[in-house]
C-alpha cells in the first residue's frame, strides 16, 4: 500500500490506535500530535493555531516527497460544561481545534487530491454532534459542524473520485474519557449503553481502514456512528 496518509491526533487515543493498525496495513504515515515524540514522521504543535497548521502541511508534503493521499482529522478535545461558566478563549480555542483545523487542512489537501483524481478524508467527529449532549454544547456543536461540513465538501469533490467521511465515536476508552469522568460516572455510561461497555479505540481505527480503501468508493458524505447503541436509545 503506497498511499501517503496524514493522521493528527495521533500521540493518543483513537489516533494512536488508528496510527497503528495503518502502519500495520503499509501506509506511508505522517503523524501530529501535541506532546513532543521523537519520531521523524511526526510534527508536534497546537492546531488551534492556523501557522501551525500550514507547517504541518509543509512538513508533511516534504515527508513524503510528493502528495498527500489521505486525510484523517483526529485531533480534537471535549469541554464539559454548562454555557453559562464557558468562556470567550474556551469557545474559539475549541472552534479552532475540532472545527477550522480539519476544514482549514482539507482546504490545502484537496488540491492535490483533485490534481491527482484520487483521495480520502476521515473526519473523528462524535456522537455527541448527533445527537446533542447537555453540558457539551461547544463540543456538540463543532461536532455537528463538522459533519455539515462532510457532507458538504463530500458533493464538492464526488466527481473527483475522492471520499469523504465522518465517524462518530460514542463513549471510547481513551485518556480523553478518562481523563473527564470518574469510576461511578463510567458505569452510569456503560449501564445506559445499549451493549453495556465503552467502545474500542481499534473499532475505529479498523473503519478508517475500510472507508479508506478502493472497496469504500462508494461510501461518502456519510456519518457513521460507532456508539455501542447510545445513539438509538437505551
Ligand atoms: N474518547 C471518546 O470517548 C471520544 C468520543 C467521541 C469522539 N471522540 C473524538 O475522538 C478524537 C480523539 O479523541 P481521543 O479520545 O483519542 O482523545 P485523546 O486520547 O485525548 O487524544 C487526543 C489527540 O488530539 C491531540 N490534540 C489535542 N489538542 C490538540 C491541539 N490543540 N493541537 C494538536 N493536537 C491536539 C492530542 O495530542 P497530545 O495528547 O499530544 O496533546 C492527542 O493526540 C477527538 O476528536 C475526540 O473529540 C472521542
Amino acid at each position: 500500500m503506497n498511499k501517503n496518509v496524514l493522521l493528527t491526533g495521533a500521540s493518543s487515543g483513537i489516533g494512536a490506535s488508528i496510527s497503528e493498525v495503518l502502519s500495520l496495513e503499509g501506509y506511508n504515515l505522517f503523524l501530529c500530535g501535541r506532546r513532543k515524540l521523537e519520531k521523524k514522521n511526526y510534527f508536534s504543535c497546537d492546531l488551534s493555531n492556523i501557522e501551525n497548521i500550514n507547517i504541518l502541511f509543509k512538513k508533511a508534503k516534504e515527508y513524503f516527497n510528493g502528495n498527500i493521499d489521505i486525510l484523517i482529522n483526529c485531533a480534537g478535545e471535549y469541554i464539559y460544561k454548562p454555557i453559562d461558566k464557558m468562556n470567550i478563549d474556551e469557545i474559539n480555542y475549541l472552534i479552532d481545534l475540532n472545527y477550522k483545523a480539519p476544514y482549514i487542512l482539507s482546504s490545502l489537501v484537496i488540491v492535490d487530491m483533485k490534481k491527482n483524481n484520487w483521495g480520502r478524508i476521515i473526519n473523528i467527529g462524535s456522537i455527541s454532534g448527533m445527537v446533542g449532549e447537555a453540558n457539551a454544547t461547544l463540543y456538540s456543536s463543532t461536532k455537528s459542524a463538522l459533519s455539515g461540513f462532510t457532507k458538504a465538501l463530500a458533493l464538492e469533490v464526488a466527481q473527483d473520485n475522492i471520499t469523504i467521511n465522518q465517524i462518530n465515536p460514542g463513549w471510547v476508552d481513551t485518556p480523553l474519557s478518562n481523563s473527564c469522568l470518574n469510576e461511578d460516572e463510567k458505569q452510569e455510561i456503560i449501564d445506559v449503553t445499549p451493549q453495556k461497555r465503552f467502545v474500542e479505540p481499534k473499532e475505529i481505527a479498523k473503519l478508517c481502514e475500510y472507508l479508506i480503501s478502493d472497496s469504500a468508493k462508494g461510501i461518502t458524505g456519510q456519518n457513521i456512528n460507532i456508539c455501542a447503541g447510545l445513539s438509538i436509545g437505551c
